[in-house]
């Protein structure tokens, strides 16, 4: 959630902080700002909305020499999207951006308050910059102002301050939230994630939780709880994978059509002739495993959610699913047989991310399935599979799905041939499927006209229910969710067996029951939970290979010889409905209202 960007150094700074944060921009668009000192002069520009908007604002204005600055781009959470309570926040004479939240902010405040300070803002971010220079006022250097402040935050930061106090240095501090450093030369960089410095910093390192210190030209100074600390710099690649639209109207569409392609990438080296194989991990991973245990947030708790039928299918092992943010507090049991699986498109997500720390507490092995290599998840995990799926900058999340439910379906195989329980034979089926996925995700013309024409049906309603039954279950939850997403509708998923213990009292002919009916799998069973909804005047679109005649509208798929081959052919019909359907809403279909990409608070 935000995205934070800071330069230090003689090149045109404006221009390094908009552009940098334009790559952070898909984690929080609700306002941006900048501030920069250059000698004793200091400029700060905020503007609600997207950075477009920022731009507009700061574009007679322009930097010249040396000089400290930082940036910010907001998903708010403390206080409403105004300008006011944009970063950076400013005090009597220094500015501070900071992502994540400050747990005991109300308890500074109020004793800031009391000293007589004013708050222009509602955020928990405004105390860190007034509590600095309360500090400032006894500490023996501006260093130990910082110290100070530091030490008094509880929750989860990262955060930069610039001050004209010392007006040739960036203070940063870390803990929880995402931060690094770049270098090139005497230049030094700060950002939230690798991306807006690729191509400027040369080398990189990744702070750590309880890292904190300062920049100056040419020096870092880097502190934790143990005094000062030595740190080896990594070289960052310059090769910039800069996601394009590539002539798509969207982000989000174009990463739908990208599916068939990286599924490919995702396979490449890992399925072979006769087996799985996962370099990634040691011939022993499994050795002592007993169970398996995911956690995940949104859309990866949905492609953990099939997993779990995988694997107790395939690999005869017990599987677990949790929702990361109920799993953190409800005092699970954990035994260290059992093998704890995150998944994240993004790596940073907070409360998977604390899942994480907390089963490995509690001793148990971890390994992450990730799309962002280097990110918090992945270097926490005792080892990582990464999906290979590329940038994905759709909020609404497509590809890492895709690409995180194969690697799940590779892993269920992998996990039945370490452990001997799955047969030969079934393994070569489920490799045949495998090799024949990235032809189900191709998008065909015709189906997309067809979706594009059928979404003027689907523009009002009372509810949508999406429905299906075992793997079509959590796809029909992700079929909801990314309805929800982009068009601002109310969506079910639900499995199709449970709709007459309660929902089917919703029937009527404003409630859309969108029914994934495989004919590869409980086709039967599926047919008759539609046919009980269809009696109760509720419209069906029905997605199947099978025609249907109860069917108001209906997407004709191909007989596959896999029910996953047909899960993914109808993820993507469900996936192009919800975008068709919000750009005649003419909603934002690439960042949606009220969402960030990467959701680093709990
Ligand atoms: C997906 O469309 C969502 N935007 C959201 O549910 C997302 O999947 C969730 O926040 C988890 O993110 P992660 O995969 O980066 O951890």
């Amino acid at each position: 959630m935000c995205g934070i960007v800071g330069y230090l150094g003689l090149n045109e700074k404006k221009e390094i902080l908009l552009d940098g944060l334009q790559e952070l921009e898909y984690r929080g668009y609700d306002s941006a700002g900048i501030a920069v000192i250059e000698g004793e002069k200091l400029n700060n520009f905020k503007a609600l909305g997207k950075l477009e908007n920022l731009r507009e604002k700061t574009k007679a204005y322009h930097t010249e020499g040396f000089g400290v600055s930082i940036g910010h781009t907001r998903w708010a959470t403390h206080g409403k999207p105004t300008e006011l309570n944009a970063h950076p926040h400013v005090g009597a004479y220094s500015y501070v951006v900071h992502n994540g939240i400050i747990e005991n902010y109300q308890a500074l405040k109020e004793e800031l308050q009391a000293d007589g300070v004013k708050f222009l803002s509602q955020t928990d971010t405004e105390t860190i910059v007034h509590l600095f220079e309360k500090n400032n006022k006894t500490a023996n250097t501006v260093f130990s102002a910082f110290e100070e402040t530091i030490e008094r935050l509880d929750g989860a930061y990262a955060t930069l301050l610039i001050t004209e106090a010392d007006a040739d240095t960036i203070y940063f501090a870390k803990n929880g939230s995402p931060m690094l450093i770049g270098f090139n030369g005497d230049d030094v960089y700060f950002a939230s994630s690798d991306t807006p410095i690729i191509g400027k910093a040369t080398e990189v390192y990744y702070l750590e939780d309880g890292d904190y210190g300062y920049a100056r030209q040419g020096e870092v100074k880097l502190f934790d709880a143990k005094g000062e600390k030595t740190f080896t710099k990594q070289a960052l690649t310059a090769d910039k994978v800069s996601a394009q639209k590539d002539g798509f109207r969207f982000f989000m569409e174009k990463e739908i059509y990208e599916q068939s392609h990286v599924m490919g990438e995702t396979m490449m080296g890992r399925v072979l002739d006769e087996n799985i194989a996962f370099d990634e991990l040691d011939a022993d991973f499994f050795k002592d495993i007993k169970a398996i245990k995911i956690c995940a947030c949104g859309t990866s708790y949905h492609s953990a959610l099939t997993s779990s039928y995988l694997f107790e299918r395939l690999s005869k092992i017990r599987c677990d699913i949790e929702i990361a943010s109920e799993f953190r507090y409800k005092e699970p049991l954990l035994t260290d047989d059992t093998l704890f699986i995150t998944i994240s498109q993004s790596g940073e997500t907070a409360d998977t991310l604390e899942a994480l720390k907390m089963a490995k507490r509690a001793g148990l092995k971890s390994l992450s399935i990730c799309n962002v290599d280097n990110s918090s998840i992945i270097r926490e995990s005792d080892a990582a599979i990464l999906t290979r799926a590329g940038i994905e900058k759709g909020v609404a999340s497509t590809k890492a799905f895709a690409t995180q439910t194969m690697v799940l379906w590779m892993l269920a195989l992998y996990v039945g041939q370490e452990k001997k329980s799955i047969s030969k034979e079934v393994l070569k089926t489920e490799i045949e499927a495998m090799r024949k996925t990235p032809k189900s995700l191709l998008v065909e013309e015709k189906l997309h006209s067809q979706l594009t024409r059928m979404s003027k049906r689907y523009l009002h309603g009372h509810g949508f229910f999406f429905i299906g039954r075992d793997i079509f279950f959590p796809l029909a939850l992700e079929g909801a969710l990314k309805r929800k997403e982009i068009s601002y509708f109310h969506a079910e998923g639900y499995p199709a067996g449970e709709m007459k213990h309660g929902p089917i009292a919703l029937a009527d002919s404003t409630l859309f029951t969108i029914a994934l009916m495989p004919k590869t799998m409980h086709y039967e069973k599926m047919k008759s939970n539609v046919e009980e909804l269809s009696a109760r005047d509720a419209t069906i679109l029905a997605i199947s290979p099978e025609p249907f005649e109860l069917a108001d509208d209906f997407i004709q798929t191909n007989y596959d010889s896999h029910p996953m081959l047909e899960f993914f052919e109808m993820m993507v019909v469900t996936q192009l409905l919800a975008l068709e359907i919000s750009v005649r809403l003419g909603n934002d279909v690439d960042m949606p209202r009220n969402l960030a990409k990467s959701v680093t608070v709990e």
